[in-house]
């Protein structure tokens, strides 16, 4: 798949295993091919990997097959997502049968996840490396080739690769993911990331301001703010937020809305995106940043996962119904065009269906644009699997689903058929998929938006007035 088709959350769904388009630089000749699965997260961690094996002299390859080391960055958010890695092995053991010097390395939340046993499980693996320790890749190569079992998964306090320069070659040349916050420390009882990725530690502002200087400097035209709250995004100085929250002065910290408009700041040119937000940390001032800078996108991916306050109290996710509905209403208020978008868990433990309706009636109510939706799946050591029965049969889980998609196809469709006549600053991605005649990109709210190329081209900003839709595209033609 193209990566104009990513959308920044959870891309497991979406973009499987595209293998990373990188430079290939004179080295020592050994061959690196990397695969990746999941999150914008775990894409932009590629993207430090490559970086960090290029300068120890690796040449990187699409082509599998004439790999020396072979690499997946792993996502454990669902089991069908470890089942889907586990198949690609199974491909990578024909390629070591052809070539049985290969080393293959997991890397990412799964390899985090099962440790040491994912050596026990999969014979053919020689690396598992977990996200917080990619710096020692080289010198865990270097075990692998001396033919013994290579394995670092200690999770950090401090780690954020910020003095790496990644790896830019996967996406489009337009936009690019920037990490700023790792790890989580929400404990939502259903999420297995705060036990692959670890505390919650944010990046020095500085770090990232001059990484997004460089990429528009590189002639990226839109940045997208990485972590899994970003909202939560804490600078003093290094360390823990719980440990700078702690110290009880806040003087000479940097917030979430303070770095978002210093990234606003380095040229209007440059769209700013951010992913992913938490509704309990969702803040005014990050809504009066947005509706401030005109380069700060109107787009907020909020997920709510359940409309039910009960089931939300059991999923440890801190705000109630009514809450959530207040954000929302404040959102509309302070930036009334903002594009909205969600996920949703349905079948989670104990959900009722008078639980599933309040859902069904958040959704109609809110009117998402867009929404990921997934049916609950038990993930071993979070404590949904050890304090509650995972006890919705598979077909109502699907049932729900089902209900859940039919309710966003059709908002998604209401929001597209409102912006018929409107006209929206697309910032161009590429070709459409459909045909070569047409432009693709997207509009602030995020919506795809394709017209016809005329003389335009990727990384143009262009004024596109929508005269028809789908209920997932807006199609228009440049205001002229
Ligand atoms: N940090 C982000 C979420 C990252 S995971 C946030 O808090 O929004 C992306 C989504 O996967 C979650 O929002 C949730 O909807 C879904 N998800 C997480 N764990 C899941 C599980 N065990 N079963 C089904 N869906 C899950
Ligand atoms: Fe998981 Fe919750 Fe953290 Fe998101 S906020 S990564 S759902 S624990
Ligand atoms: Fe992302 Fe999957 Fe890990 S969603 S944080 S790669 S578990």
């Amino acid at each position: 798949m193209r990566s104009e088709e990513i959308s920044v959350k959870d891309i497991d769904e979406t973009r499987q295993g595209e293998a990373l388009e990188m430079t290939t630089k004179t080295g020592n000749g050994r061959k690196l091919y990397i695969e990746s699965y999941g999150c914008a997260m775990n894409f932009s961690d590629s993207e430090i990997v490559a970086s960090v094996l290029i300068d120890e002299g690796f040449e990187t390859t699409k082509v599998m097959e004439e790999a020396d080391v072979i690499l997946v960055n792993t996502c454990a958010i669902r089991d069908n997502a470890e089942v889907r890695v586990r198949g690609r092995l199974n491909i990578f053991r024909k390629a070591k049968r052809n070539k049985p010097d290969t080393i293959i390395g997991v890397m990412g939340c799964m390899a985090e996840r099962l440790k040491t046993k994912l050596l026990e499980e999969e014979k053919l693996v020689d690396i598992v490396v977990g996200p917080d320790s990619y710096r020692d890749l080289p010198n865990l190569v270097r075990v692998a080739e001396s033919g013994q079992k290579a394995v670092n998964v200690l999770l950090s306090r401090d780690e954020t690769y910020a003095d790496i320069n990644p790896v830019r070659l996967g996406g489009n040349g337009v936009s690019a993911f920037v990490s700023i916050t790792r790890g989580c420390d929400n404990m939502c009882s259903f999420c297995v990331v705060p036990f692959t990725r670890g505390r919650e530690r944010s990046r020095d502002p500085e770090s990232i301001v001059s990484e997004c200087t460089q990429l528009f400097a590189n002639g990226y035209k839109e940045v997208t703010l990485l972590g899994q709250n970003v909202d939560s995004y804490l600078w003093g100085g290094g360390g823990l937020k719980k440990d700078i929250i702690a110290r009880g002065d806040l003087t000479g910290t940097v917030s979430f809305a303070e770095l978002m408009i210093m990234v606003a700041k380095i040229t209007p040119e440059l769209r700013v995106r951010f992913s992913t937000s938490h509704p309990k940390d969702m803040h005014d001032d990050v809504m009066y940043a947005m509706a401030e800078y005109e380069n700060i996108c109107s787009y907020i991916h909020l997920p709510v996962q359940s409309g039910s306050t009960r089931l939300l109290g059991l999923m440890n996710r801190g705000y109630s119904r009514e809450w959530y509905f207040e954000r929302m209403a404040k959102i509309k208020e302070i930036v009334p065009d903002c594009g909205l978008s969600t996920d949703i868990i349905t079948g989670f433990c104990t959900e009722t269906e008078e639980d599933h309706q309040d859902t069904l009636s958040l959704m109609e109510q809110v009117g998402y644009d867009f929404a990921y939706m997934f049916k609950y799946s038990e993930r071993p050591g979070t404590a949904a699997a050890k304090k509650m029965e995972d006890d919705i049969p598979e077909e109502i889980k699907q049932r729900r689903l089902a209900e859940v998609i039919e309710i966003q196809s059709k908002s998604s469709h209401i929001s597209n058929k409102k912006d018929l006549g409107k006209t929206f600053r697309v910032l161009v991605e590429g070709t459409s998929k459909k045909s070569d005649e047409m432009l693709q990109g997207r509009n602030p709210q995020n919506k795809v938006v394709v017209f016809p190329k005329e003389n335009y081209k990727k990384g143009d900003y262009v004024d596109v007035v929508v005269n028809e839709c789908t209920s997932a595209t807006l199609i228009g033609i440049a205001a002229k």
